[in-house]
């Protein structure tokens, strides 16, 4: 069929919500793909570049020292998108994970299932060059230079599995229960809690540097979360921003507390190490069991029908 004239020809590329390649595997559901590297645009190579190059001195200057380590030994180059089958010889003998190529957003229950097989869900499409800075959907910036730098850390990466754990508990649970209503009932209030635990850990996560007093603001904390980690602005205003309340990491608070993904968070939470998030991984699973996630505060984030179904169809152990 002929475009009409002044209908802009189709956006070449892998660009996030403008890749044919993706639009067309979503289309016939597929959820887990290669990544098609030959599609990458020059531009698309141009914006990872830019990209990578701005967050030098931010990631010097905010982010853990167990990020920087894992950034080293990734050692990715602004010269060019990174292949996942690379990133993965310097990362599955660290700690057994892997990146996996997927076509955007993953059910919560097959996510959180990857962590546990140490498979992360890594989007391989890039934002768009005229919008560096704020992007809903995730992309390979986010995924690989805010995420899988974590990956190379032993602690860290095994509280991932426990996310996996923490999935399965509440799978298995909701299976028991024969009152269909009070099933997705309980099963939704546990989604949300684990989303907002995911959320203020892994994506927007503090870690304690120094204790107060001892250090500036600038030096008490250091930034953890991927979320934080791919964005040139909101890192820096996550550690110097007075209008953020930083409060220590507490599951009761975590799992009842809302967020919403449009604005800078005014909210964030501190844990004290990766043993201590380690810890608190391992906790909300016995708060699962216990019944302790079944009733948490209503409100953001919506848990969508399609994570709702991903937990019914476990095949759990
Ligand atoms: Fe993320």
């Amino acid at each position: 069929m002929a475009l009409a004239p002044n209908t802009p020809a189709p956006a070449a590329g892998l660009t996030t919500t403008a890749a044919p390649f993706i639009e067309e595997a979503r289309a016939h559901r597929e959820i887990y793909i290669h990544q098609p590297y030959e599609l990458y645009s020059e531009d698309n190579q141009a914006t990872w570049g830019r990209l990578l190059v701005r967050m030098q001195d931010r990631w010097m200057r905010y982010a853990n020292r167990r990020y920087l380590e894992g950034l080293d030994k990734l050692q990715l180059s602004p010269a060019r998108i990174p292949h996942l089958d690379e990133i993965n010889r310097f990362l599955q003998p660290l700690t057994g994970f892997v990146a996996r190529a997927v076509t955007g957003y993953v059910p919560s229950y097959l996510f959180l299932d990857c962590l546990r097989r140490r498979e992360f869900p890594t989007t391989v499409t890039i934002r768009d060059g005229a919008h560096l800075e704020y992007l809903p959907e995730p992309d390979i910036f986010h995924d690989v230079a805010g995420h899988v730098p974590m990956h190379t850390d032993p602690a860290f990466a095994a509280a991932l599995v426990r996310f996996g754990d923490c999935a399965a508990a509440a799978a298995r649970r909701a299976s028991a229960i024969a009152d269909q209503h009070e099933k997705l009932r309980r099963l939704t209030s546990n989604i949300r809690a684990m989303s907002r635990f995911f959320w203020f850990s892994v994506e927007f996560g503090l870690m304690r540097a120094a204790p107060a007093g001892e250090a500036d603001d600038r030096d008490r904390f250091k930034v953890y979360g991927s979320g934080l980690l791919s964005s040139f602005g909101e890192i820096a205003h996550a550690i110097k921003s007075p209008k953020v309340e930083r409060r220590p990491f507490e599951i009761a608070q975590v799992v009842n507390q809302t967020f919403e993904i449009d604005h800078y968070q005014p909210l964030l939470f501190v844990v004290d190490s990766f043993d201590h998030l380690f810890e608190v991984v391992s906790e909300l699973e016995q708060w699962m069991l216990a019944g302790k996630l079944d009733d948490v505060a209503p409100g953001e984030p919506e848990v969508k029908e399609a994570d709702l179904a991903s937990f019914l169809a476990a095949k759990h152990d």
